[in-house]
């Protein structure tokens, strides 16, 4: 069996993160999302993994590299144009050949990872097998019908869902897809969507099967559901300090310092991670808070928050709190006179400010 990643689209729900860089990639716990991805197919022993990429692909490339690390074989696939999950499929039918597939998009979460559904899917040789996830916003997703326990009907996006049973990112197909995917038309959205071609093996009477999962799933495609994952994976990291904590420091709960990272008169409570050479100097740094590496944060207060690498925030009166601030970011209190807000913000950006 092989897997197929797909790390290519626009994330325009996470502008400006994603004006300079790949939605794939943003960290959650100090580990970018599409690495808990490939880390649950390894799981599953699968070794072959097609990775769909496009504008981002570099980035992407530079951060996979060959897939060693994991022990994986990885083929980089290039989508020109994101025409859909669908389109996405089709343009990796000469690497899948005739194997059965995981696809899994990259910017999904799950708790319980794949292992038992490839196990499932292996076992009972359905033509695919979906995950639904019961959610409270049906309308964001692929929502599916079931009847009797079988899908009648799978629709995207729906404006009035008739359920609350929205199709998770991750998807298992044997080669009839291709027929599926070769013969869909573009949605209202004029993308080609796996959910249409999934209905289409329904209506042809191809097998297909449904799991409804229980643990968690996140689709990290808005601000909310990124620090949402990160609070979830935090919730289950175990202590861990490894970088430098002074005697004035008060490191409470399950907290990661990584290597090269700085406590200095501050107060960490967990959970939190702190990155390789990031500075944490007067501050307090609370709960559900990643701060990713070379960062430094001084005589400040932040929680429930993402901070990405290499930013810089000084002296910011009140607490920072549900933020994800990117990359190379400068936040301080300013000298100059007169004493007033400047902003140099990107297209999107978002200020609230008290
Ligand atoms: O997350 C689950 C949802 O994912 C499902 O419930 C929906 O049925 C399914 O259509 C999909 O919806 P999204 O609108 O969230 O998909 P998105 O455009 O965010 O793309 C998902 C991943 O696939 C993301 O990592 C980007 C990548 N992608 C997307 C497109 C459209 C590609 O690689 N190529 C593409 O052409």
């Amino acid at each position: 069996m092989k897997a197929l990643v797909l790390s290519g689209g626009r994330g325009t729900r996470l502008r400006p993160i994603t004006h300079t860089g790949a939605k794939q990639l943003i960290p959650v716990a100090n580990k970018p999302v599409l690495f808990y991805g490939l880390e649950a197919i390894v799981d599953a022993g699968i070794k072959d993994v097609g990775i769909v990429v496009g504008e981002t692909k570099e980035e992407i490339k530079k951060a996979v590299s060959t897939g060693k690390k994991w022990g994986l074989r990885v083929t980089y696939i290039e989508q020109e144009v994101p025409l859909g999950l669908a389109h996405a499929v089709k343009i990796s039918q000469e690497y899948l050949g005739d194997e059965p597939f995981v696809m899994y998009l990259g910017d999904n979460l799950i708790k319980e990872g794949i292992t038992s559904l490839v196990r499932e899917f292996k076992r009972k040789r359905p033509d695919a097998l979906i995950l639904l996830s019961r959610v409270k916003e049906p309308q964001r997703f692929g929502v599916a019908e079931l009847e009797k326990g079988k899908i009648v009907r799978l629709t995207e996006k729906p404006k009035r869902p008739k359920s609350d049973l929205a199709l998770v990112g991750i998807y298992m197909f044997d080669k009839n897809i291709f027929e599926a995917v070769n013969n869909i038309k573009p949605s209202f959205r004029k993308e080609y969507e796996i959910t249409d071609a999934i209905q289409y093996l329904i209506d042809k009477k191809y097998k297909v099967r449904s799991h409804i999962i229980q643990g968690w799933w996140k689709d990290t495609g808005k601000v909310e559901d990124v620090l949402e994952a990160n609070r979830l994976i935090l919730e289950i990291i175990q202590t861990k300090i490894e970088g430098k904590v002074d005697g004035d420091s008060r490191v409470t709960g399950r907290v990661i310092i990584e290597k090269g990272a700085k406590i200095i008169n501050s107060v960490i409570r967990g959970p939190a991670i702190i990155g390789r050479k990031s500075k944490i100097v007067n501050s307090y740094i609370g709960p559900f808070t990643s701060i990713y590496w070379g960062t430094t944060i001084k005589n400040s207060e932040i929680e429930h928050s993402i901070v990405l690498e290499e930013t810089s925030i000084d002296s910011i009166s009140g607490r920072i709190n549900e933020s994800l601030i990117g990359k190379g970011v400068s936040i301080f209190k300013t000298k100059a006179k007169p004493q007033s807000y400047r902003f140099t913000l990107g297209d999107r950006s978002r200020i609230e400010v008290i």
